[in-house]
């Protein structure tokens, strides 16, 4: 007998930059891994969520991307410059200090055109980062400046979080073009 076919799927929107982008985030794990120790994020795989939507029925997904579709947001650059640290998670991140408004707006956005289509998502008050380094340990002292890396983003996507033997896997499913 095969495995049964999933009918749900753990999703959420993310800003998901190309790979020199990437690389240059990652740069900085190694300095703050020995700092705060824990273990670095796989560089491909650095990315800041938009809106974490959780389990989703399958027969959604279509409805999901429409929704996606009908987001109407301008490209913009975000210049992360900032390592700091979430004792509550234990994650070391990267943020920026400035949100540009069109971030903000594409986030607005999204959560009206999902709420519209009747999605149920995490609805707490957005703070952009990535995160670079899980199960990390450091008080409430500044991290070290760390230089600034700039993200070009004239896109967003849909990533599907998957689990296998290494953990955490992300799959980028639909990609939504910004205006
Ligand atoms: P994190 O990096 O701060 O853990 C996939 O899990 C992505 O969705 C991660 O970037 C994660 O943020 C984010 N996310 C936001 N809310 C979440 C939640 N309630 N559970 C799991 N991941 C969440």
């Amino acid at each position: 007998m095969g495995k049964p076919l999933r009918s749900s799927v753990r999703l959420f929107f993310a800003l998901w930059p190309g790979e020199g982008e990437c690389a240059a985030l990652a740069a900085w794990q190694p300095q703050l891994r020995d700092l705060c120790g824990g273990r670095a994020m796989r560089a491909d795989t650095l990315h800041a969520t938009l809106v974490f939507l959780g389990d989703v029925a399958v027969h959604r997904l279509e409805a999901l991307q429409l929704a996606a579709q009908e987001v109407n947001a301008a490209a913009f650059g975000l210049r992360f410059d900032t390592a700091r640290y979430w004792g509550h998670n234990h994650i070391v991140f990267a943020a920026p200090h400035d949100v540009p408004p069109q971030l903000a707006q594409l986030v607005h956005d999204l959560e009206q055109r999902l709420m519209k289509h009747r999605f149920r998502f995490d609805r707490r008050p957005y703070k952009p980062h990535v995160s670079l380094l899980r199960h990390a340990k450091w008080d409430d002292a500044p991290l070290p400046v760390m230089p600034a890396v700039h993200w070009q983003m004239r896109e967003f996507v849909l990533v599907q979080s998957l689990r296998d033997e290494r953990g955490a896997r992300y799959e980028v499913l639909a990609r939504f073009p910004l205006g």
